[in-house]
């Protein structure tokens, strides 16, 4: 089976990709509740959750695990390929990848948590490929919870996105990447604030696609998984509050299970 996890509920539009692209696949998606936020967390920590997630994925049967989440993808990736047999996927080559193959980008600019803004990973991987694109970042940090709250369509969540962007406008990006796996949930408002012409990379998208691909390259791994459609959703804290947003997001009915970890 495919194993996904997040700190929280923003995963789980990598999940709804990864249902679209690989449907029938079993998948298993643990969203640590419990302990959400990650991007505010140091990257001890949040190398350390990353491992004791992956530990727990891996002993479910999970054949795979997919990072669904910028901040563990940035500063956790390396610690859990050495760590775990099974592949690896994270949320930001993709993404690296859509920007360094379309050579009308010139400037693009990045959202996303503190921790992954900090860590400066955007930056360094698009100029490894692409030097001659101009690249701004900005940390979001309020973003995460209005999402976790349900306020994406609220004014106040409108006017704040706005002004997360103001200065990336006035730099007059062509490209915006959603660095945060919560960021889908807000394309929309997003869209209207970053400017008509602003072309939006979602990683949620870009990773379904690069495991899609990478499991028609691999049969030996593809034949290991289960297309049975069973899809389990496991949480580190339970509230029907969570239910019910992970229901709009999937757009499926949604039974959570409850684990400590
Ligand atoms: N979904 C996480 C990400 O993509 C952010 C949520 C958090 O801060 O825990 O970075």
């Amino acid at each position: 089976m495919i194993g996904i996890f997040d700190s929280g509920l923003g995963g789980l539009t990598v999940m709804r990709e990864v249902m679209a692209h690989l449907p029938g696949y079993d998948l298993i998606y643990f969203g640590d509740t419990a302990r959400t936020p990650y991007g505010s967390k140091s990257p001890d920590t949040v190398i350390q959750y990353a491992l004791q997630i992956g530990e727990w994925l891996v002993d479910k049967g999970a054949d795979l695990i997919v990072t669904a989440c910028n901040t563990v993808s940035s500063l956790a990736t390396k610690a859990l390929r050495e760590r775990f047999d099974v592949p690896v996927f994270e949320v930001v080559s993709p993404a690296v990848g859509l920007v360094a193959e379309n050579r009308r980008i010139r400037c693009a600019g990045v959202i996303g948590t503190r921790a992954t803004i900090d860590s400066g990973v955007y930056e360094r991987m698009i100029r490894a490929k692409r030097p001659d694109i101009s690249i701004y970042s900005r940390a979001c940090p309020l973003l995460v919870p209005l999402v976790e709250e349900g306020w994406s369509k609220r004014a106040e969540t409108k006017r704040i996105v706005k002004k997360y962007l103001y200065p990336l406008r006035l730099k007059q990006i062509d490209t915006l990447i959603l660095g945060c796996t919560h960021y889908p949930i807000l394309k929309d408002v997003i869209r209207i604030k970053a400017g008509k012409r602003v072309r939006i990379i979602d990683s949620s998208e870009a990773i379904a696609a690069a495991i899609k691909g990478f499991l028609e390259e691999h049969p030996e791994i593809e034949g290991q998984l289960n297309r049975n459609s069973a899809h389990t959703i496991y949480v580190s804290d339970i509230t029907e509050h969570f239910r019910r947003i992970a229901q709009d997001i999937l757009g499926i009915a949604v039974r959570l299970e409850h684990v400590r970890l």
